[in-house]
């Protein structure tokens, strides 16, 4: 007879333990049974960057990554892509269903209408050197963001989440046009709630006073695809931190301003700016035998490549690689297409790659997307917090809403010194 359950056999003791499964998993906290004298610690799991344990229970993403399937609420990414739109997107992944009409109206006008910013934000962004990485100082400019709304800390009032879900979403596409304004030193553009989320957006990066100014549907478009295609990827590095930060009840931008910092990273967010990095370095499509020579050699990664979760062609990558050609209609193309479509082909034919699943993922193609439209590559990860704002938000919910949850401690297995008495520094 099959049993939902494992049992094992401490060959220390021979003692045997019988532990549920549940959902595939065990509960963690069943190993701490097994010792071998009575006040051991028990068992631990050791698992450093978290490869095989669940820290939650989630109903908002879904990933096969070896069938390269990802689902939001259930909805297949590639339905989404194709017929929905950011926002909306962004209210079926914190709120769990598709709005009806009027509740989709209502969503983008509560957003639309908290786009602008406190004059001292735009101060405060003004303090920053002009050659200051715009992640950076999204980073700091997110956790000021909780200075300006002292209530955001109740983290257990409905309400008051539901407020600065719509500040964070209002607000980030402002702060991340000063940015780049300050930047390029230009005078910030404030927002325009008539036009399209993304529209307003690239509205708020370009604008330069001209009486004829319109934003490109197709580059907006291309836009929101791509913010669909970033807005949830289930506990990745950055969504993590968001809950680890949020497991101790701090506020939303304090927790996101954490997350942005973790999604900064080259692994991570960073990604998309070390391919567009890559690919100019190896600047000609027949350096790219000797380059993946040098990967294979483990000189460096193939960035834009593998991925933890995905063993398979990541989805995004494939609609990514599409929306590319919509965009050089409009912008011409890019030398360094051809590059990386050659890159792909390479490594998709060599066994290193081959024998370690490494597809390309999400940030492959995005940066020559973003490039092609006259983004700086330090921008790209200031696009990317911005289409994942959404799914940070609702993971947070998720956590602060969850009675399982507790804030995140995690073990560790302690090796070093014990039971030293302190030197005084004359004798060392
Ligand atoms: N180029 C060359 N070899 C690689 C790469 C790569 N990009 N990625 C993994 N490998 C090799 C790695 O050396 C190892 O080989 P071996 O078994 O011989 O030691 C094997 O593949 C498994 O690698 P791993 O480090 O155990 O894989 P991981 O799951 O810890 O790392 C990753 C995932 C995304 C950090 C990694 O694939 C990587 O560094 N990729 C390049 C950076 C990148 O594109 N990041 C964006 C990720 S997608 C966007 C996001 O979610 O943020």
């Amino acid at each position: 007879m099959t049993q939902n359950t494992l049992t094992v056999t401490d060959n220390r003791t021979g003692k045997t333990y019988e532990i549920p499964i549940e959902n595939e998993t065990i509960q963690a906290a069943a190993l701490r049974k097994i010792k071998v004298n009575p006040d051991d610690f028990g068992l631990m799991t050791y698992d450093p960057g978290y490869g095989a344990t669940a820290s939650c229970k989630s109903s908002i993403t879904f990933i096969d990554g070896d069938k390269g399937i990802l689902q939001y609420r259930g909805y297949p990414i590639e339905q989404l892509a194709e017929q929905s739109n950011f926002l909306e997107v962004a209210y079926l992944l914190i709120y769990g269903e598709l709005p009806d009409k009027s509740q989709y109206e209502k969503w983008v006008y509560d957003i639309m209408h908290h786009t602008y910013v406190h004059e001292n934000m735009a101060r405060l962004l003004e303090a920053y050197r002009y050659d200051a990485h715009p992640v950076s100082m999204m980073i700091s400019a997110i956790a000021s963001l909780s200075t300006f709304h002292n209530e955001a800390k109740n983290v257990d009032d409905e309400y008051t989440r539901n407020r600065q879900v719509m500040r964070i979403l209002g607000k980030l596409p402002t702060i991340a046009a000063f940015t780049y304004r300050h930047r390029i030193g230009r005078p910030y553009n404030y927002p325009n709630s008539d036009l399209s989320y993304t529209a307003n957006f690239l509205y708020m990066l370009d604008y330069m006073g001209q009486t004829s100014y319109e934003v490109n549907p197709v580059l907006a478009k291309a836009l929101d695809v791509l913010f669909i295609l970033h807005a949830d990827h289930e506990q990745n590095c950055s969504t993590a931190v968001m809950r680890n930060i949020g497991s101790a009840k701090s506020d939303p931008y304090s927790a996101m301003s954490g997350a942005t910092a973790a999604l900064y990273g080259p692994l991570h967010g960073g990604a998309n700016e070390a391919v567009v990095k890559m690919l100019t370095e190896i600047g000609s499509v027949d350096k790219i035998p000797s380059y993946i020579e040098r990967v294979k050699k483990g000189e460096f990664r193939l960035m834009g490549f593998g991925h933890r979760v995905y063993k398979n062609y990541d989805p995004r990558a494939r609609i990514i690689k599409k929306i590319a050609y919509d965009v050089f209609e409009v912008t011409g193309t890019d030398p360094l297409l051809d590059i990386a479509i050659k890159l792909e082909e390479v490594a998709l034919s060599d066994d290193y790659f081959v024998s370690r699943k490494l597809y390309p993922n999400v940030d492959f193609y995005s940066g020559i997307i973003y490039r092609a439209m006259r983004f700086p590559t330090d921008m790209f990860t200031v696009l990317f917090a911005l289409g994942r704002a959404p799914g940070w938000l609702a993971q947070w919910i998720e956590l602060v809403t969850d009675p399982e949850q507790r804030i995140a401690r995690p073990r560790q297995i302690y090796l070093g010194a014990a039971d030293r008495d302190y030197v005084p520094m004359d004798k060392r």
